[in-house]
């Protein structure tokens, strides 16, 4: 029996960057279409939106400086992946967003972080990594290279399950799948026409109780939510998710990213969360 008690909320430390300089003038994803205007106060409300819902409910967030040329820079879980206080940095797929890695790199020396990989391989951050209570979930297939899950298993020293992404829609394992409750390494949602016959089996075997997203629901970025163990923040779109979370006991809240969307980005991918 699933327990639908309420959950618990763990206090968060997210790094965020403001949209400033957003913009889509390249396409690297299917959800980018440099003919379509994006209206930038608009997208600057939106994510402010996040952020301030984010402080509301009792987290913290850091803001890294905007800069003028990376325009994709709004999507601050790219950057990074800290696990313990480890930082595995990224490295960008795409030459459109190759400078951000230094960025983030650079941040977290700043800030006293002393365990900062620079990896070999690419790996697109929080994109392509999602943590659980021991295990570190991990995409492949159009950004982040197979061979950056060995390294990540290295650095952190947790197991790395990793998972064939197929549908270029979901180009990120963070488009596709989301951690519910990382205190433990069963609870998480997402959308399985994003994996490969043989992931999906995998994703089967370790969460069977796992909530499955619907493809409209999946297609509205509903799987790009974050979570703190009771609130889950999610493009307002994602409607048939709703009620699933609230049965599972969590409280779904509908953000609306819009512009950010643009991009083919919504509430994960603005959000990198700093564990310890
Ligand atoms: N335009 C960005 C890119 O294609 C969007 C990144 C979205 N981030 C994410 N974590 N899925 O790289």
């Amino acid at each position: 029996m699933r327990s639908t008690a309420p959950r618990a909320a763990t206090p968060r430390r997210y790094l965020m960057c403001p949209p400033a300089h957003f913009r889509v003038t390249y396409s690297i994803n299917p959800w980018m279409d440099p003919g379509k205007p994006v209206d930038l106060p608009l997208a600057l409300a939106q994510w402010e939106d996040l952020r301030d819902r984010y402080l509301a409910l009792g987290h913290t967030v850091e803001e890294l400086e905007p800069r003028r040329e990376l325009p994709d820079m709004v999507f601050a879980a790219n950057g990074a992946t800290v696990v313990d206080g480890r930082v595995l940095g990224a490295r960008f797929a795409h030459p459109e967003r190759a400078e951000e890695a230094a960025v983030h790199a650079a941040w977290f020396r700043a800030q006293g972080y002393t365990d900062v990989l620079e990896p070999e391989h690419i790996n697109e951050g929080e994109g392509d990594f999602a943590v659980t209570a021991s295990w570190l979930l991990a995409g492949r297939g159009f950004r982040s290279s197979p061979l950056s899950h060995p390294e990540a298993q290295e650095f952190f020293g947790r197991p790395v399950i990793g998972l064939d992404l197929v549908d270029p829609r979901y180009y990120h394992l963070d488009t596709a799948l989301c951690v519910l409750d990382d205190t433990t390494d069963g609870e998480i949602m997402y959308y399985p026409g994003a994996f490969s016959a043989g992931s999906r089996e995998v994703l089967r075997r370790l969460f069977p109780d796992a909530l499955v997203a619907t493809e409209e629901d999946a297609a509205a970025l509903g799987l790009n939510a974050v979570s703190d163990g009771r609130h889950v923040l999610l493009p307002q779109a994602a409607v048939g998710l709703f009620e699933p979370l609230r049965a599972r006991g969590y409280e779904p809240i509908g953000m609306d990213l819009g512009e950010l969307l643009k991009g083919g980005g919504s509430v994960k991918c603005c959000t990198q969360e700093l564990r310890a």
